[in-house]
């Protein structure tokens, strides 16, 4: 039978794998389809800061190595997530003060890359920067060392593993708007000094809400001279799934896979996890659902064949 890794070459199709779920006895549906299906991983906690460096210079490597053992055995394009964001930081970060800071980030950036070096495809070296308006959003990476932080965690990365790709990751980027604008000017920027390789566009959409400037906005970017890639795609709904956003699912999954190939330089796209059985979307949006492409039996959703079929469509 046809999969996803196969139609999907040249690009990798991705998924985030969570330790967790890739290990449970009681549920080898997990890590069989992600083998079968799969051509890529991003670890979907397992190498955040809270989890690598729970304490200032203690790292823990064991659940992030759990994935790249996984990814290692089966030949994926792994993708490293993430080294500078604001969420799930280790709780001795937001007691650092300037300098500080500066250096722990530094120390984390050199640490978590030189023990992958080699074996990371791309880094998401910074992730989510932005507000929806432009500015620069809340972080104590900002507060602390100010918007020269992110040139700075570039850098750093640059020198730490040269041989990886260097991303910035983002939502509510997808389309042309204020957040892509000024994400944009942040790439140019980098791409000046040679610190940035690639962009990523996370893709946590609503049924019937996919930017139809997705494309466009995508090729600005690679004219910008940087790869580009799909990193988290899942689109949501309400539950229960009325018949028009269970008819319109596949159609958006369609749409953004197409725009992907329609760009030689859009190199992947990751689907957010597997089954919407682990999905993170209800605990964060309660009463939606629906995103990924099994559903909670590990049943092939409509959205998987559409997939199937425009990957495979020439
Ligand atoms: O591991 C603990 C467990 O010990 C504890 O009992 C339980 C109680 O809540 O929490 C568990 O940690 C959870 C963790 O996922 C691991 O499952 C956290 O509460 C939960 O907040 C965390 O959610 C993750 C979320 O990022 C938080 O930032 C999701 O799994 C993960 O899918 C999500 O991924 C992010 C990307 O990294 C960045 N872009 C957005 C995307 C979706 O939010």
């Amino acid at each position: 039978a046809p999969v996803l890794k196969q139609a999907a070459i040249p690009r990798y199709v991705g998924a985030a794998l969570g330790q967790g779920h890739l290990q449970n006895a009681t549920d080898p549906n997990f890590r069989t389809i992600a083998a079968i299906e799969y051509s890529g991983a991003t670890p979907e906690n397992e190498m955040k800061w809270e989890i690598i460096e729970p304490f200032q210079n203690v790292f823990n490597f064991t659940p992030g190595d759990v994935i790249r053992d996984f990814s290692r055995a089966h030949d994926f394009t792994l993708r490293g997530h993430t080294l500078v964001w604001h969420n799930q930081l280790a709780p001795f970060v937001s007691t650092l003060n300037g300098t500080d800071l500066l250096h722990a980030m530094t120390n984390h950036i050199t640490k978590v890359m030189t023990h992958y070096k080699g074996q990371i495809f791309a880094w998401d070296v910074v992730n989510e920067a932005l507000n929806d308006d432009g500015t620069l959003g809340p972080s104590p990476f900002l507060t602390q060392i100010g918007p020269s932080y992110i040139e700075t965690a570039f850098r750093t990365a640059r020198a730490a593993d040269p041989h990886a790709k260097l991303y910035i990751n983002d939502f509510n980027t997808e389309g042309i708007n204020n957040k892509s604008d000024a994400l944009l000017a942040i790439v140019k920027n980098l791409k000046k000094e040679n610190l940035i390789d690639g962009v990523g566009f996370q893709s946590h959409f609503i049924v019937g809400e996919v930017p139809t400037d997705l494309q466009a906005n995508l090729q600005r970017f690679v004219d910008a001279g940087v790869q580009v890639a799909i990193t988290e795609l899942d689109v949501r709904t309400t539950l229960p799934v009325t018949q028009a956003a269970a008819e319109q699912h596949p159609k958006d999954f369609a749409f953004v896979v197409n725009a992907c190939k329609a760009i030689s330089d859009c190199v992947g796209v990751t689907t957010w996890g597997i089954t919407d059985l682990y999905s993170w979307i209800p605990g964060t949006f309660p009463g939606m659902g629906f995103g990924l492409l099994w559903d909670d039996s590990y049943v092939k959703k409509p959205a998987y064949f559409s997939v199937l079929e425009t990957l495979e469509a020439h």
